[in-house]
């Protein structure tokens, strides 16, 4: 396939994403090689392209068509990030709006992306750093009150970087993760024990996953199932919020656990759990439940994961279009349900036992606000002293921990709370043991 043509299949998948579809879905085996960094690369760079060719579009700039908006991104993408020549750029972008059925456009396209790389180049010496690093100005302000503005110059910098594709072998896993014998290109992860990729070649390792050799998973996601284990890793396992599997999956091949019960409201999530534990050849048991209603057995499980349905803020190197499409108004609403969650989920938790709270949020209100008391009979967990060696994590002012996003992690929080004393289960309805197995 040739330039033209991958760029007319990122401009297809763009305006899909556009009307709501999700890239890493559109792109999910991988793709081409010339598609996924356009596509990937115009959703990460969104705003500081258009900051760049509005100016020169004047009063245009709020009515142009999709189409044309598509192809003034990747014109200008391709220079000023993914490095072509500015005239190839260019007459593939004219070309491109002509194949998109707005010819009538070509001149407008040809004379903007013409000046759009200065335009771009100046953007550096004046524009703020939401713009600079192209992230909507609440999501950065907010992390500035959050973190600080250095932490939040690093969180919008590390963004913008691509991500590589980490797996875990699925079926050599007993070590904690060997390379698979006939692969010698990878390498493994700084800090995530069983982590690698083939650099360079990330679609290597999607093809080694298509085969079921390996599973797709960012190291900071694994090392939730690496602390589960460090935690407990006997008894009883139950993660309340597990499809598509990953965490549920690979705490089953590292530890010892009398049991491992996966839930989620989703069966058809939950089929991916099922599909993943065969192919690891671990056993566990698969139940629809709702997390936000008490869980199973009160007060016997040892280990009980959540990690929460979130706003996802720590993965937009791996979802740009994350960004464009959450709604601040949604923290407070996912926060409200993960706090219910949790409500639910330390009835479940065993004496002596912990509970595991995780979110891909960056957000203090989806983390360690849940933990600012701490609820009575339970303490919280110092969990340093069960991360694998060179773990850049930093603490959070409730006791837990918090990954910002980097080159080769994505952002998460973590908190733990361990059951010190015990006043006896709570006797509302047992949403599992009544509940749907789904199978
Ligand atoms: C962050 S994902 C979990 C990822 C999973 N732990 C893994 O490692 O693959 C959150 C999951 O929560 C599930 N979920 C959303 N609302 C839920 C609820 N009320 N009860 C149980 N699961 C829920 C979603 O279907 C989704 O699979």
């Amino acid at each position: 396939m040739s330039a033209s043509a991958d760029r007319l299949t990122a401009a297809r998948l763009l305006l899909r994403v556009e009307e709501g579809a999700f890239a890493s879905r559109l792109l999910s085996g991988g793709g081409r090689p010339g598609v996924r960094a356009r596509v990937l690369a115009v959703l990460r760079w969104r705003r500081r392209l258009d900051a760049a060719t509005d100016p020169l579009l004047g009063a245009r700039a709020g009515r142009l068509d999709p189409e044309v908006r598509v192809a003034l991104r990747l014109g200008l993408v391709e220079t000023a990030v993914l490095g072509s020549p500015a005239a190839v750029a260019v007459d593939g972008a004219v070309h491109l709006v002509r194949r998109l059925g707005k010819g009538s456009a070509s001149g407008l396209v040809n004379a903007v992306l013409r000046r759009a790389v200065d335009a771009w180049n100046r953007l550096e010496e004046n524009a703020p750093p939401d713009v600079l690093w192209s992230h909507p100005g609440w999501m950065y302000r907010r992390w500035c009150t959050a973190f600080g503005e250095d932490a939040a110059r690093e969180i919008v910098r590390a963004n913008q970087r691509p991500a590589s594709v980490w797996v875990w072998w699925v079926r050599d896993a007993e070590d904690g993760g060997g390379a698979a014998p006939s692969l010698h290109v990878v390498e493994p992860h700084p800090w995530c024990p069983g982590a690698w990729r083939a650099p360079g070649d990330d679609a290597l390792m999607a093809a080694e996953a298509a085969a079921g050799r390996a599973y797709v998973q960012d190291p900071a996601s694994q090392l939730v199932a690496h602390l589960a284990v460090a935690l407990a890793g006997k008894g009883s396992l139950l993660d309340l919020c597990a499809a598509p599997g990953g965490k549920a999956v690979l705490a089953a091949r590292l530890g010892g656990w009398s049991e491992v019960i996966a839930c989620d409201l989703s069966a058809r999530r939950l089929a991916l759990v099922r599909r993943l534990a065969r192919l690891a050849g671990v056993e566990v048991d698969g139940v629809v439940a709702d997390a936000t209603r008490p869980a199973i057995r009160q007060g016997r499980a040892g280990l009980v994961a959540l990690d929460a349905p979130c706003s996802g803020t720590g993965t937009l190197r791996r979802h740009p279009e994350l960004r464009w499409r959450l709604d601040p108004g949604a923290i407070p609403e996912r926060a409200g349900v993960q706090r219910r969650m949790i409500g639910a989920a330390l009835g479940a938790v065993a004496p002596g036992g912990v509970l595991l709270y995780t979110t891909c949020s960056l957000e203090p209100e989806e983390n360690e606000e849940h933990f600012e008391e701490v609820p009575p009979g339970f303490e919280i967990v110092d969990l340093v002293p069960f991360l694998p060696p060179g773990v850049p994590v930093v603490g959070t002012p409730a006791g837990g921990l918090r990954l910002y996003p980097a080159d080769h992690w994505d952002g998460f929080g973590l908190h733990a709370l361990r059951r010190v004393r015990w006043s006896g289960a709570t006797t509302s309805r047992n949403a599992i043991t009544d509940g749907d197995t789904g199978s």
